[in-house]
Order: C-alpha cells, then sequence, then structure tokens
C-alpha cells in the first residue's frame, strides 16, 4: 500500500513538474530575467527617477489614458539589444500636460518588449514584461508572473493581440 501511494505521490509530483515547466511564461528564469531587465533599465535611464521620456500622448485601451514610448538600445551583458517601453499613466488629474510635468506621480505601469535574438523565432524573439510602477513584476488573475512569452491565449495577452500589428514584427507603432 505504501509503495502505491508512493508511486502515486511521484507521479503527482511529476505530472506537477512538468506543468510548471510547461508554464509558456512566468517561470524562474524569466522571472530573474525581467528582475534584472529593470535594474539594467533603471541604470540606463530607461526606467526610475528621471528617465528618458517621450511627449506624451493620448493611449487606447488596454495600455491606458496617457502613453509614452520610447525605443533604443540597451546593454545586457555586453550585447546591444533593442529595447521598446511604453509607460502607462493614468489616475485622476491625468492629461499629457500633468503627465509632461510629474510623470512619477501618474504612472501606472510599464510595458516591455525586448528583442532578443534567438529567444523564440515564432513570436519574433520578443520578451515580454510587464511592470507595475515601483518595478515589481505584475501578475495576471491567475497568479502567473507577467514575463516571457506572455501569452498567446485567452484572456488576450501580450502577444494574442501583438500578432495583429502590421508588418509582423509585432509591433503596432513605428518610428
Ligand atoms: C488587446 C491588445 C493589446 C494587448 C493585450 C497588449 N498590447 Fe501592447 N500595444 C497594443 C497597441 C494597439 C499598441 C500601440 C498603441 C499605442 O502606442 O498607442 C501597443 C503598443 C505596445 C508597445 C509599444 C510598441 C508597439 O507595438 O507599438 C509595447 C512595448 C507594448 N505594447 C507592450 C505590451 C506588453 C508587454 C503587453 C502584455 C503585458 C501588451 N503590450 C499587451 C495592443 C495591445
Amino acid at each position: 500500500m505504501k509503495t502505491i501511494q508512493t508511486i502515486c505521490l511521484g507521479a503527482l509530483l511529476l505530472t506537477i513538474g512538468m506543468v510548471n515547466a510547461a508554464a509558456p511564461f512566468g517561470g524562474d528564469a524569466d522571472v530573474k530575467y525581467a528582475k534584472n531587465l529593470w535594474t539594467t533599465m533603471v541604470n540606463s535611464s530607461y526606467a526610475g527617477k528621471d528617465s528618458i521620456m517621450s511627449q506624451p500622448y493620448k493611449g487606447q485601451h488596454p495600455h491606458g489614458a496617457i502613453l509614452d514610448t520610447i525605443r533604443g538600445p540597451i546593454n545586457i551583458d555586453g550585447r546591444l539589444l533593442n529595447i521598446i517601453i511604453k509607460r502607462n499613466y493614468g489616475g485622476p488629474g491625468v492629461s499629457k500636460e500633468t503627465v509632461a510635468n510629474d510623470p512619477e506621480k501618474y504612472l501606472k505601469a510599464v510595458t516591455v518588449m525586448l528583442k532578443r535574438p534567438g529567444y523564440d523565432a515564432e513570436t519574433k524573439d520578443w520578451f515580454w514584461v510587464k511592470y507595475k510602477a515601483d518595478g515589481s513584476i505584475d501578475t495576471n488573475p491567475k497568479g502567473m508572473k507577467l514575463a516571457g512569452k506572455v501569452a498567446k491565449g485567452k484572456p488576450k495577452g501580450c502577444i494574442a493581440c501583438h500578432t495583429a500589428a502590421p508588418g509582423g514584427d509585432m509591433v503596432f507603432t513605428s518610428n
């Protein structure tokens, strides 16, 4: 009896392990990478106090009332990668002017696309992250961290929606 229980438990743990490994995003490696990325963004003036910003503009669902988007090279482990950073602003009194004057006050989220050559050809090698204003990684309603290949399925994740972007590179806005 004992043996059967042990085998069952083993099989159960193995299954859970496989499900975890198969999770397309929010796994340990993705979370670790996203945490390091935030630190690098802060050190490169792409995030945090006095970071580079664009002219704020009126946004569209789901990205927030007022947005600002910047793009450029970022040095990750000695390699220059392309990053697109969209900051999402909201809250009472939010407008293009108030955000331009005091971005930190209205910042709600920071969504990032980082091009990592060799990461995943099918999704154009983009690494997706959604940070909260304080730089911690946001989660979906299931509690999964929004870092990595987020997400092809429903409810519409980054990839599911960005697939519709013109030009086949999953990017909506061009320079
Ligand atoms: C339901 C559709 C939808 C979902 C879901 C979505 N986006 Fe977007 N995203 C857009 C649209 C539309 C734009 C261009 C709009 C704009 O800039 O005003 C955009 C723009 C962006 C940009 C600027 C580059 C570009 O494509 O123009 C980044 C970065 C970005 N999104 C990241 C993310 C991340 C990360 C997620 C998931 C956490 C996500 N998006 C989820 C629709 C979506």
